[in-house]
């Protein structure tokens, strides 16, 4: 293996940088060659590609973001288009490719990988959708973000008597919203994974009330329902005034955690010790504190497991 190329994929979460800094110095530590690919496969079919050294990835470590770039590629989705980016890598010199992302990204991987390109894929999203891995880079910096949101809106509610609805991001997944609204002391958590009754939310923002409880937060995982009719409705049956606010592509920015650089780096790293056995079609997770690979076919199948307990403990919690 002498060179490596590296991409990000689908939306960025922070930590990607974290990881694109520990592939290219490991890659670099071993005299192999790296060479960045902007925006993601939309990039690799224009080859927008160029030759990193050490200096590429300084002062990276803790920016949000990703320096790379990212995009969604419509050509790289068909046979003809993923044929044509084999040959662009090839004709590159790049015998081997590092892919951050999520499932869509990590299904590219795995095409290139069948059409003779070493491919290893990294979870990178803040949606922590991918079920093979305990941790995705950049979800604890989301629940940072979101849990820090809840706090603020917290204050204001309970100085205002108020409920909050607050859409969080997570796509299909309820992990964000059920984490942070752990961490954040949500009242309610709205997740796809559970069906939610109106009227069980209802019932708890009244009992609050009768207890002294002045705020009442509400956690609604993007796609499972409309926060202003939810909250209208919430309104009209409580008569308590109930708000949405919606926290959007903030929860995609920000330095990463600790958590995430270490996750970024560890994985970054690894996946360049991989290549360099010549290794493909894998992808690498945390599980129990510790780094794995599964084969891509695996990572991109394994249904994402909710945590009930978390999810019962929240609700118990916040009676
Ligand atoms: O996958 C990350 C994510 O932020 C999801 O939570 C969200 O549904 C989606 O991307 C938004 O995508 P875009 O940035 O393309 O609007």
């Amino acid at each position: 293996m002498n060179t490596i190329g590296i991409l990000t994929s689908g939306g960025d979460a922070p930590g990607m940088n974290s990881t694109i800094r520990a592939a290219v110095r490991t890659a670099l530590n071993n005299g192999m060659r790296i060479k960045g690919i902007r925006n993601g496969y939309d990039g690799l079919m224009k080859g927008d590609i160029y030759e990193m050294n050490v200096s590429s990835v300084a002062d990276i470590i803790h920016k949000g973001g990703t320096i790379l770039g990212t995009a969604r590629s419509t050509e790289f989705t068909n046979e003809e288009g993923k044929k044509r980016g084999a040959q662009i890598l090839s004709d590159y010199g790049i015998e081997g490719l590092i892919v951050i992302g999520g499932d869509g990204s990590f299904k590219g991987a795995k095409a290139l990988s069948d059409l003779g390109i070493k491919t290893i894929g990294i979870p990178g999203t803040i949606d922590n959708d991918m079920g093979y891995t305990d941790f995705t880079i950049g979800f604890f910096t989301a629940m940072e973000t979101v849990s820090d949101a809840i706090g603020k809106l917290r204050d204001t509610s309970s100085s205002h008597g108020r409920a909050v609805v607050i859409e969080v991001m997570g796509r299909h997944c309820g992990d964000l919203g059920l984490y942070s609204g752990l961490a954040g002391g949500a009242e309610s958590i709205i997740v796809p994974e559970h069906e939610f009754s109106i009227e069980d939310i209802v019932e708890k923002m009244e009992h609050g009330r009768k207890r002294g409880k002045l705020h009442h937060l509400i956690t609604l995982a993007e796609g499972v329902g409309d926060p202003y009719s939810i909250a209208k409705e919430l309104e009209e049956k409580t008569g308590i005034e109930t708000k949405v606010t919606i926290l959007g592509h903030v929860q995609r920015g920000g330095s990463p955690s600790v958590v995430d650089r270490l996750l970024g780096s560890t994985m970054g790293a690894h996946a360049v010790e991989l290549l360099s056995e010549e290794k493909t079609n894998l992808a690498i997770g945390y599980v129990n504190g510790k780094l794995i690979e599964v084969s891509i076919d695996e990572a991109v199948n394994t249904k994402s497991q909710f945590d009930e307990h978390l999810y019962e403990l929240a609700n118990n919690l916040s009676k």
